[in-house]
Formats: C-alpha cells, structure tokens, sequence
C-alpha cells in the first residue's frame, strides 16, 4: 500500500499496518475522522488526482471531447464523482467539457449567451466527436437528462448535436478508477465496519431471547450516527435457518405498493434471537465519499458453550463459503466480462462440488458502483449489459457470495452468504482484501452461572 505524505499526516488513530491478505488483523479499530476540512481537502486531492485521467480516458475510448451537463437537482450521475467536497449540487444549469488535449471548460450560467460560449469553446477546439452520458441501460453513462440532452441539442445546434456519441465504458472508468491515495482511508474505515459488526454481535449488544434482529439494526445505525460515519443501505439482521433467502437489494417497496405479480412485497420480520441461531449482518459503511459492503455470521452459543461448541456443520458451510471467495478472487481476471468471471467460478465450484450463488459487484463512489457485476441473486446464468462490461483494474470490489451446505445437525440445507471488499494491487497484480476475511463466526457468549442465576 501506498499512501502519500499529505494523507498519512491526516491519519488519526488510523493503523497503517498493512492487514494480512487472508485474514483480519485481531483487533478491528475505529476509523476517527479528520474535521470536516480536511476531509474535503483529501476528497478533493482524490478528485484532482482522477480529473487528470481524463485525456488518457478520453484517448482511450477514442473520442475528442465528453460534455457533461446538468441543471440544480437534475445532476448526472458522474457528476457527484467530478465535484468538489464543498459543492452540495449543481447551480443553475452546469456544464462541464474536457477534451482530449487536457483542456477543462466549467460554466454555471442559465442566461441565452451560454450556447454561444460553449459553441466558441466548441469551434475553438473542434472536436470531431463529444462524449454524452446518454446510455439506455447504465446508470453512470446514463446519467444525462432527457431534457437536459433535448436543450443541448437546441442550444449547439445541429452541426455539434450531430458529433454526439456515446461511449459507456468512458463514465463508467471515471467512476469506478479508485486512485492509491484513498486505500489508506478505505482500509480505515473497513476496520471500522468489522469493529461496529463485532460489538453488535456480541454478548454486550445480543441478549438471547430478548434482542430482536431489528433491535440490532438499529444499534448499528445509531452506533454508525455516534461516530461520525454514516451509511447506503439499512443495516439487515437476521437469523439463517434452512428457510431463509436473499433478500434483493434495494429494500423492498413499503408495504402498500403492489410488485408487478400483484401481491405487496414483505420485508423481512424481525424476530427474538435465541441461543443456538446463526446470525447474519449485511452492514456498510459510508464516510468521506467511500462506501464499504460487509456481510459477515455469529453463532449463539448456549450458556456454558464456549467455540468448540459451533456445530461443525456451521463451521463446514463457512469454509465452503470461504472457498467460494478464494475462487471468485483468483477467476476476476482483468479484462474478462463479469458474466465470463461468473460462469468460470461457477464451473470451478461445481468441480469441487461446492453449491452456491455468486453476485459480486463493484464499490466506491457508490455501493453497487461503475464497473462490471459478477452475477446477480437472479441472474446465475449471466447479467445483460452490465455483465458484459470488462472487469478494470485500479477499482474496489465487493466478493458478494453464498454457500450452501447441508448441516447434518440441522437436518438442514443452509446458506452461508459473505460479503467482503477487494481492492486491485498494483504491485502484486492481483485483487487483495480491504482489511480481511471472515474465517471464524463472531460469537454471543452466555456464561453457565447466568442461566443457573436465572431459575
Ligand atoms: C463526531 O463529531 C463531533 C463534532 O465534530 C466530534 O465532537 C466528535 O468527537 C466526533 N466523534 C467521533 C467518535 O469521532
Ligand atoms: C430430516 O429431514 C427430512 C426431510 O426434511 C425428514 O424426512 C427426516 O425425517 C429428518 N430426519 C431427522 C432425523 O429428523
């Protein structure tokens, strides 16, 4: 890992160590924020940093120029990727150009003499063609407004509305290129996601029988709000038994609206946690325009049970699980399609006869961020579109999986999804852990004598 000297001098009661790449550091620690100034200051470095790939992003796609624009509340998507830390939302109408040569135009005006000065700038430089995030299926290279590419035309006019292209692979590298400066700050706050996962699965936060799964949700939030981080998604908690199944992000419509085949959609019950169930966490973090993904398991142990009292079924499963994340890394060949990824560790689980999903997908910027998925809950036999984009390097990766094992103790068929970040290592060529990986299940431990206290 490198980090540069301005970042390091930032760090607060931030270990630099580097994690060992297959398992977790003892103690996970919080990640202390810096004041919100310098915070901007490093998110702005991070954004200068990725600004100047822009000419070799636009060479490398083969266009001339790329024109993002946007009115106040209707911004593109790549928009919140190119602003400055201090900037809430586009003004008025705001209208970005780079072009190939490494000039950089920027106006926010929404008088009638605008056209005419971005078609200056135009017939200044030329471009034979002008990049617009206008894509039909792909959020990051979608982002233009219909109405906003509608006054683009009319205000250009035909002649430079006519050399609009678009090239979706352009926004989606902006977005997803993850430049060395920010792997520090990542690894930070993942530590920290595996410290608030490892206090909210344990005897301090569960109490068996009385703790509900969204009891625990909610201490995740408000232990998220008391130090500073916030989050992507609500945090999910729940029980695995052999009836449990993915939920689908996003989370499910309120209960009113109807899904299309007409019944309302349910949202997961909360439910009492007992001794003897097996816990599941989906949990993100979210601070200083970087988001993490984390899905780890705990085990309640019955009092007096201390670890060698995990049923080795449950043991088993998170070994397959741990498999499964061994093959994703090693199959997420740079340049491959995800949908080529997916299929090749499918093939490689089905040789070491391991049952399973695999629906793993870029991070960053966004939490299901730019860039190839590697599968989805629906969709093992391969993702349209998005799965057909090349896997980059220089991204961050969220490895999304689940096993499925037979627990002999259960009498039962189990899932056992995971979830954790990988970041691409320049060095070794490879995709590393953020921080670590999940070999042992967090425990909830109820001392022998507190049960006897009780009757
Ligand atoms: C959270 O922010 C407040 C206000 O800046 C600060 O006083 C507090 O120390 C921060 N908490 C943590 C855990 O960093
Ligand atoms: C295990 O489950 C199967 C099917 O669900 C059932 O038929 C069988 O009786 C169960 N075995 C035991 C020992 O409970």
């Amino acid at each position: 890992m490198k980090v540069g000297i301005a970042a390091i001098s930032l760090f607060l009661g931030c270990s630099l160590a580097t994690a060992p790449a297959s398992s977790a550091p003892k103690e996970p620690q919080y990640c202390s924020l810096p004041p919100l100034r310098q915070q901007a200051a490093l998110q702005d470095a991070w954004t200068a940093e990725r600004l100047a790939l822009v000419p070799d992003l636009l060479a490398k796609h083969d266009v001339d120029a790329w024109l993002i624009s946007q009115r106040e509340y209707a911004e593109e998507t790549v928009f919140w990727s190119l602003k400055q830390a201090a900037q809430f939302s586009a003004r008025r109408r705001t209208l970005a150009l780079f072009l190939r040569g490494g000039e950089r135009y920027v106006w926010v005006d929404n008088t009638p003499g605008l056209w005419a000065r971005v078609r200056e700038v135009l017939e200044r430089h030329g471009p034979g063609s002008i990049a617009v995030d206008a894509d039909a299926d792909l959020s990051w290279s979608g982002g233009l407004h219909a109405g906003e590419l509608a006054a683009l035309r009319e205000g250009l006019g035909a002649r430079w509305a006519a050399r609009f292209v678009v090239r979706r692979m352009l926004a989606v590298e902006f977005v997803a290129t993850m430049v060395p400066g920010r792997l520090g700050w990542y690894r930070c706050l993942m530590g920290a996601a595996w410290r608030l996962i490892g206090e909210a699965f344990s005897e301090r936060v569960v109490v068996p029988g009385v703790s509900t799964t969204e009891d625990i949700e909610w201490w995740l939030r408000e232990a998220l709000q008391a130090r500073n981080y916030t989050t992507w998604f609500q945090p999910g908690v729940s029980v695995i038994d052999a009836d449990w199944g993915v939920v689908d992000q996003p989370a499910p419509p309120p209960p009113t609206w109807r899904t299309a085949s007409g019944s309302p959609a349910a949202a997961a019950a909360a439910r009492v946690i007992q001794h003897g169930d097996m816990l599941h966490v989906d949990f993100g973090v979210t601070a200083m325009g970087l988001n993490t993904d984390t899905q780890h398991l705990a085990y309640v142990l019955r009092p007096g049970e201390t670890e060698a009292d995990v049923p080795a079924g449950l043991a088993e499963g998170l070994r397959r699980g741990n498999r499964m994340q061994d093959i994703v890394r090693s199959r997420m060949e740079v340049g491959a399609t995800g949908n080529e990824v997916l299929a090749r560790s499918l093939a490689q689980m089905e040789r070491e006869g391991i049952r399973g999903m695999v629906y793993s997908h870029a991070i960053g910027d966004w939490g299901h961020s730019a860039g190839t998925t590697i599968g989805m809950t629906n969709l093992q036999g391969g993702v349209p579109v998005i799965g057909e984009l090349p896997l980059l390097r220089d991204t961050y990766y969220s490895v999304e999986l689940l096993a499925e094992h037979f627990v002999p103790e259960w009498n039962a068929t189990i899932k056992f999804p995971l979830e954790e970040d990988v970041y691409w290592d320049r060095e070794t060529e490879s995709w590393e852990w953020v921080y670590g990986r999940q070999e042992k299940f967090h425990l909830i431990r109820t001392p022998a004598e507190e049960e006897s206290d009780e009757l």
